[in-house]
């Protein structure tokens, strides 16, 4: 997939992703850009972007839900039910104190662990701009040949 036409040099590249409306009507979609596999999703008015595979086990986060927990919307991994918020990364789950007399689950933030990228619309088209921060994020571990070459081909 190749660059947005009209990207300035300074400013970082963005990606063609498909029509709004189509997107809009998917609900999800996922694409290969410049290397990577990612996850484009509209819900409640927004488009969000995520790499597609959960940063636990490389699971197909496409086929989660989205559910709120804690006031953050999350995709719920379908595998191991890992939630990821669609805007930070974070993985989030509720800790039980074993010590506490009545327990009181409270939710707690692993930190930032799947890489979120920027979803913007122009004129009806939507562009993904890779979050290229040289941070290593857990997830970017299925984005690797290494990973990819441990899939089954059909
Ligand atoms: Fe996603 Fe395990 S692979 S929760």
């Amino acid at each position: 997939m190749s660059a947005e036409e009209g990207t300035d040099s300074a400013s970082p590249p963005s990606y063609f992703v498909g029509k709004k409306e189509d997107i809009i009507r998917a609900k999800k979609i996922t694409k290969f850009i410049n290397g990577r596999d990612v996850l484009v999703l509209y819900y409640n008015g927004v488009f969000h972007a995520m790499d597609m595979r959960c940063y636990h086990s490389g699971g197909p986060l496409q086929n989660g839900d989205i559910e709120e927990f804690n006031d953050k919307l999350c995709v719920v991994c379908p595998w191991h039910k890992y939630k990821i918020t669609l805007l930070e990364g974070e993985c989030l789950y509720q800790a039980v104190d074993p010590t506490a007399a009545v327990p009181n689950p409270t939710w707690i933030s692993k930190g930032n662990k799947q890489r979120i990228h920027t979803v913007k619309e122009v004129n009806g088209d939507v562009f993904v701009i890779l979050n290229d921060s040289p941070c290593f994020i857990e997830s970017d571990y299925y984005q690797t040949e290494k990973f990819r070459a441990t899939l089954v081909k059909p």
